[in-house]
């Protein structure tokens, strides 16, 4: 069985192959820029999104190797997301069941944590989903996968994106801030942990007050990531901790991040857990994690009607039945 997946929550229309054992064949995408300065215009990127849909789709075939007739299942990233985004992803999915008439509709976040755990072979792990938009701790319990601690604001990536804007980088500025980060020195910030859950907003105004006055940018990018990463894996810990489990996940856009990789690897020494991170190529937005989870998706049963397929712009992890996953 073969499932093409589209991806077309925000910046990337993605489009993947994957087969029934989880082989990727192919997986291509075109990223809509914004303007210098400027954060992701929803209207912009939808029609980016609807310009590039064919040849996106052409190219994974062609990479694939297969044509669509050779499709069992198109999935689509039903949401969370931007709606001009969604419905561009929608729109072609729904075309392509001509082709084939199954179709299902994806939890994109749901996504970034099925092929996390295909590519690294964890079971049971607690996710650390961290991207642009979403920053959430979540794991496996009863049929669902739950949200034991996630950002009260902004996600994790977009924080850094926006600090960045403020000193001059362009987008996406989290992956610069990295770089400048290895020449700077720590200087103190306030660091927000209630219970479970993470603020980071305030933390991003504290560093622009702080670079108009003159702070080295060098620095702020250090510190910056060196608080809010610590907050992120102190909760992950508590997580680790209190539902008894030994592996964790990183996941999503910011699972690139060197830095990052590193504090999650000492705190899961210590603890003696496993620690896996989604390889590059899967930790940002891509089809075919869209296919993965639409391949799953399919073989539990799950269908939807073409004419009445839909889009779910706030659609929540925790409200996924889990199908695939009787007990772990
Ligand atoms: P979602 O819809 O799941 O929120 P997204 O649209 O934000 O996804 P992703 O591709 O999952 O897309 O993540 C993009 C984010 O990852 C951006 O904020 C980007 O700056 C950030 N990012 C990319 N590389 C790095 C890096 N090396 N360090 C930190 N952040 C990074
Ligand atoms: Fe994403």
């Amino acid at each position: 069985m073969l499932c093409l997946g589209i991806e077309s929550t925000a910046h990337t229309f993605g489009v993947g192959v994957v087969d029934e054992m989880g082989n990727v064949l192919s997986n291509e995408k075109d990223v809509y820029k914004s303007k210098p300065g400027w954060g992701i215009i929803p209207m912009e990127a939808g029609k980016h999104h609807r310009k590039v849909a064919d040849s996106v789709v052409k190219q994974s075939l062609d990479k694939a190797g297969v044509s669509m007739d050779d499709i069992d299942v198109v999935a689509y990233s039903r949401g969370p997301g931007l709606p001009p985004c969604l419905h561009a992803g929608l729109n072609k999915a729904v075309e392509l069941t001509k082709f084939t008439g199954n179709l299902v509709g994806v939890n994109h976040c749901v996504a970034h944590i099925e092929i996390g755990r295909l590519t690294t072979g964890l079971k049971n792990p607690v996710v650390s989903y961290v991207s642009g938009g979403n920053t959430q701790i979540i794991s496996f319990a009863e049929g669902r996968y739950r949200c034991f601690g996630e950002t009260m604001d902004v996600g994790l990536g977009n924080a850094l994106d926006k600090f960045g804007r403020a000193i001059g980088l362009d987008f996406p500025q989290a992956p610069k801030i990295e770089q400048l980060a290895n020449n700077g020195k720590w200087v103190n910030l306030p660091y927000v942990v209630k219970g479970m859950d993470l603020s980071f907003s305030g933390i991003v105004t504290e560093c622009i007050k702080r670079y108009e006055k003159g702070e080295k940018i060098e620095n702020l990018c250090f510190s910056i990531q060196e608080v809010l990463f610590s907050m992120l894996v102190e909760v992950t810990e508590r997580a680790l901790a209190h539902l008894g489990k030994s592996e964790v996940l990183l996941t999503g856009g910011v699972a690139a991040n060197k830095r990052l990789q590193e504090m999650y690897e000492v705190m899961c020494r210590e603890r003696k857990a496993k620690f896996k991170v989604v390889p590059k190529e899967f930790a940002g937005d891509n089809g075919a994690m869209i296919a993965w989870a639409g391949i799953l998706t399919y073989k539990s049963g799950q269908r939807i009607n073409p004419k009445k397929a839909d889009i779910l712009p706030r659609w929540r992890t925790d409200e996924v039945e889990i199908g695939w996953i009787r007990k772990i």
